[in-house]
């Protein structure tokens, strides 16, 4: 397994260009399901989580041919084995999201149940109860969701909760079913916007989405797309909180801060100046950052994916900061590790209290998921001293080259094998 050394205590500098985001990909290469017909996708991630999925298509006989450094095409005409197996499932809880275009196109899927994982049971009853509501027969056998439809209805859904990719599979079911389709409750998060409009782009008759209330118009064909991915909010907000965290001074390139809004609030809340541009940020940290609490919650709130990262800027900076995670119920494993390097955290249920240390000091530590890695990659670019992180796969499957890219911006960074 491979580790990643970090020689901490170096201000970052310099440029850095963000990748395709990763939740956004995922779901949208999953659109390539519905259609019969080729579809091109540019500005994708190289990431781990995209080769599990590609590898899924794949085997359910989807023809992928890369095209260029970031693009790739989808052809969906000779698949044949609407099945997503438990090895594959397992490694990425997205993989979830093939059983709506499966249903909706192949009149059936076997999809494993992706089980719980390390930051919650993270359950999904709620896309099941969806496909039911729109005529699916649904059987839970052995491990595995076997749904039946010879073809969906549309339905009025009002999901229990805000949930992301339960709100992407439905509508993305909901493409191919007959009469429309209104999910109410629904998430708002850019991605979900991104996927209704890659599916527009293939003949969908979808309004509403980014609000809390989207409607389908089913129709019976969808047709191939182009479709270049939005760039990666959560990667975005990590660099920034990188270069807060060392008083680093960074320009990020080919994004945009318009998805957000909470963390660049967040971050000039703790004294950082932000210069935004069409496609660039540019972060000019203080020389101590002041503490910032936060409320994680869905979009447009302060997104749990960037709440570990800035537990990690909290604990170096001036004050004492309190962070409610409010999506996942076991969502602050990294904070024992961050004690590690010297962070002073009390956990109690969802709340942490984090009062910042002058300085904190190399160790060994673990990543236990995949932002929580990130918090511990922050966390390490701060310390005094050098730190090794074990079990950077987690890291892998949601950052692109992020040895390299850190290396850019003046870190000491180093990959063991
Ligand atoms: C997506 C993101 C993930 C992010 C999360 C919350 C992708 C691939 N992943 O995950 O990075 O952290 O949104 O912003 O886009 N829930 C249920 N039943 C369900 C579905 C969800 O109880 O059927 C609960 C979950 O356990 C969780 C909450 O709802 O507590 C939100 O989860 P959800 O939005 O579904 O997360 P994901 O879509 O899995």
């Amino acid at each position: 397994m491979d580790k990643l050394a970090i020689q901490g205590g170096i201000a970052l500098s310099g440029e850095v260009t963000i990748s395709g985001a990763k939740n956004a990909a995922l779901p949208i290469l999953c659109s390539a399901l519905l259609t019969a017909q080729s579809s091109h996708f540019t500005n994708l991630p190289h990431l781990n989580d995209i080769s599990t999925l590609l590898h899924l298509l794949a085997q359910m006989g989807v023809g992928v041919t890369l095209d260029g450094s970031d693009g790739l095409v989808l052809e969906g005409g000779s698949l044949n084995n609407p099945l997503a197996p438990y090895d594959l499932v397992k490694t990425m809880r997205a993989s979830i999201l093939v059983l709506g275009p499966l249903v909706a196109r192949c009149g059936e899927a076997r999809v494993s149940l992706p089980g719980g994982c390390a930051i919650g049971a993270r359950p999904v009853d709620q896309h099941i109860k969806g496909l039911q509501a729109m005529g699916a027969e649904i059987t839970v056998e052995q491990g595995y969701i076997h749904a039946k439809a010879s073809r969906l209805k549309g339905a009025r859904i009002c999901t229990d909760m805000v949930t992301v990719t339960g709100t992407e599979n439905l509508m993305m079911a909901a493409c191919l079913a007959d009469g429309e389709t209104i999910i109410e409750n629904a998430a708002r998060e850019p991605e979900v916007v991104d996927l209704a409009n890659c599916l527009i782009s293939m003949g969908a008759r979808i309004s509403g989405a980014g609000t809390d209330v989207i409607r389908i118009q089913g129709v019976e064909k969808l047709h191939g797309a182009q479709h270049r991915i939005m760039p990666d909010r959560i990667e975005t907000g990590t660099y920034l909180c990188a270069a807060a965290a060392t008083g680093g001074q960074v320009r990020l390139l080919k994004t945009s801060a318009a998805y957000l809004d909470s963390v660049v609030d967040k971050l000039m809340d703790a004294g950082c100046d932000i210069q935004l541009e069409r496609d660039a940020i540019n972060l000019k940290a203080p020389q101590r950052l002041k503490s910032v609490s936060l409320r994680t919650a869905p979009y447009p709130a302060f997104p749990t994916d960037m709440q570990a990262q800035f537990m990690a800027i909290n604990a170096v900076a001036d004050g004492v900061a309190t962070i409610r995670e409010t999506i996942f119920e076991n969502r602050f494993m990294h904070a024992s590790e961050l004690q590690r390097l010297g962070a002073d955290i009390q956990i109690e249920g969802n709340n942490a209290v984090v009062r910042g240390v002058a300085r904190l000091e190399g160790a060994t530590v673990m990543a236990t998921d995949l932002r929580a890695s990130a918090s511990l990659v922050i966390a390490a670019l701060a310390a005094q001293g050098e730190t090794v992180i074990d079990r950077i796969y987690h890291l892998d499957r949601g950052y692109e080259r992020i040895e390299e890219k850190l290396a850019r911006l003046g870190a000491q960074v180093r990959r063991i094998h």
